[in-house]
């Protein structure tokens, strides 16, 4: 057989792309969006000025965050044919992140003024177009992954209620239980917990999701659809829903003297160590050790320590101190702990990828405009190297063996 052949295919790789949104260096385990160091972020800011700084580029001026804080809670309340599809369309198990991307999908027909192959693609030149797609999607986020835990647990569909001075997160908290009549005052503790989450979660560079939404924008498509896209990609076991299967892993081992089988699993390649490692992090992620101080800070609100924290660091510990994963540069990433702070909260695992995804949802939306903004919005088009067969000619049947 004719030995295989490399293929330069000459053109411009429009696969990677050029951002000024995040920075991230995976050698030193810095993360930084639009310049701002996730630890500040993390520690001073909120969700809803992060998600604003990613899309603007800038920090907000008081009067404009509170104007965008109005804006995206405006747009709280879902398309009531949006919870009717939440609430009977699906069967009672189908996955949580199926359920949002299919409603996502559904928001596109809603909103023909924002889908291009009806309106041309001339319909996302507007700024304005733009920006209220965006506090449409940020906005019914919560509401959508509330209904759809909602409509799991056989709690009745919600399409609003009276949120006083709630904010994005605590709104959200109280959305899952709340019932008709009785108030509901969020845990503040708890509320800024999860705020800092969707910090953390909201951007991260080119990966999976976020290329796969730059991918179909570049393609012309609605922005519904390419949200949906999108969560499709993080819900992968090895992107968002890993968070889900750091659970599942530390629920397997059960207890710290089973670590050590577990880890000759791992080096025997019989199983993955799970929130572990990364594409680009060969250092410490700086998420992780942000999760990882609010898990006690969450655990001490609760009233419950989760015995598998314990688990989790010594399985950390362990592997850390291991030379097959120092040689691999192998650090707990940003899904190692964070489950196990939704755990607490009450949410169940399947949910836990949606909780990423309204994090990631901020990221997705600065992406989507700041291709729309370029000049060129080139369609994405990854090069490839070609390691197949040179030129052959056809065989007949009779004449193969
Ligand atoms: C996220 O891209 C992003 O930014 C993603 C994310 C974001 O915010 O969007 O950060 C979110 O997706 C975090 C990652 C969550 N996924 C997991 O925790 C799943 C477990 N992790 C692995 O599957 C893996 O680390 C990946 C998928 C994350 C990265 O895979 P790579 O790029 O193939 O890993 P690598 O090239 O660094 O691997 C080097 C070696 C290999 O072994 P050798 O062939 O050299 O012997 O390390 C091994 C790998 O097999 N390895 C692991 C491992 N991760 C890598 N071995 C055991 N367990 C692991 N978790």
């Amino acid at each position: 057989k004719q030995g295989v052949l490399s293929y330069d295919p000459g053109y411009t790789n429009t696969a990677c792309c050029t951002s000024r949104i995040t920075y991230l260096d995976g050698e030193r385990g810095i993360l930084r969006y639009r310049g701002y160091p996730i630890e500040q972020l993390a520690g001073k800011s909120s969700f809803l000025e992060v998600a604003y700084t990613l899309y603007y580029g800038e920090l907000p001026t008081e009067q404009d965050l509170r104007l965008y804080e109005t804006n995206v809670a405006a747009h709280r309340t879902p398309h009531n044919d949006l919870v009717k599809i939440i609430s009977n369309g699906f069967r009672s198990d189908a996955h949580p992140m199926g359920v949002l991307a299919s409603t996502m999908m559904a928001m596109g027909t809603l909103y023909p003024e924002a889908n291009p192959a009806l309106r041309g693609n001339h319909v996302y030149e507007s700024h304005k177009v733009r920006e209220k797609q965006v506090f449409r999607i940020l906005g019914t986020m919560p509401l959508l992954v509330a209904n759809i835990y909602r409509s799991q647990n056989g709690l009745a569909p919600m399409v609003g209620f009276d949120t006083g001075d709630m904010n994005f997160t605590e709104s959200f908290l109280c959305a899952l239980n709340w019932v008709e009549g009785k108030q509901y005052k969020p845990n503040k503790k708890l509320a800024r917990a999860m705020d800092v989450l969707f910090v953390l979660h909201a951007d991260h560079e080119l990966n999976c999701s976020t290329a796969t939404m730059r991918q179909l924008t570049s393609s012309g498509v609605d922005v519904y659809t390419s949200v949906a896209a999108s969560i499709g990609a993080l819900y992968g076991p090895l992107h968002g829903g890993a968070t889900e299967a750091v659970l599942k892993m530390l629920e397997r081992i059960k207890s710290v003297d089973n670590i050590p089988a577990f880890l000759d699993a791992v080096k025997n390649r019989e199983e993955k160590l799970m929130g572990f490692g990364h594409r680009v992090y060969r250092n410490y992620d700086p998420r992780a050790k942000i999760i990882k101080k609010i898990a006690y800070e969450v655990f001490e609100e609760v009233g419950q320590v989760d015995p598998l924290i314990d688990l989790a660091t010594e399985l950390e510990r362990a592997a850390l101190t291991d030379e097959y994963f120092a040689k691999r540069k192998l650090y707990p990433n940003v899904d190692f702990y964070s489950g196990l702070i939704y755990k607490a909260i009450g949410f169940p695992t399947e949910f836990f990828p949606c909780l990423f995804a309204i994090g990631r949802t901020a990221g997705w939306l600065a992406h989507w405009n700041e291709f729309l903004e370029d000049p060129e919005k080139k369609i994405a088009r990854p090069m490839q190297l070609y390691k197949g067969h040179g030129k052959r000619d056809y065989i007949e049947v009779f004449s193969r063996w």
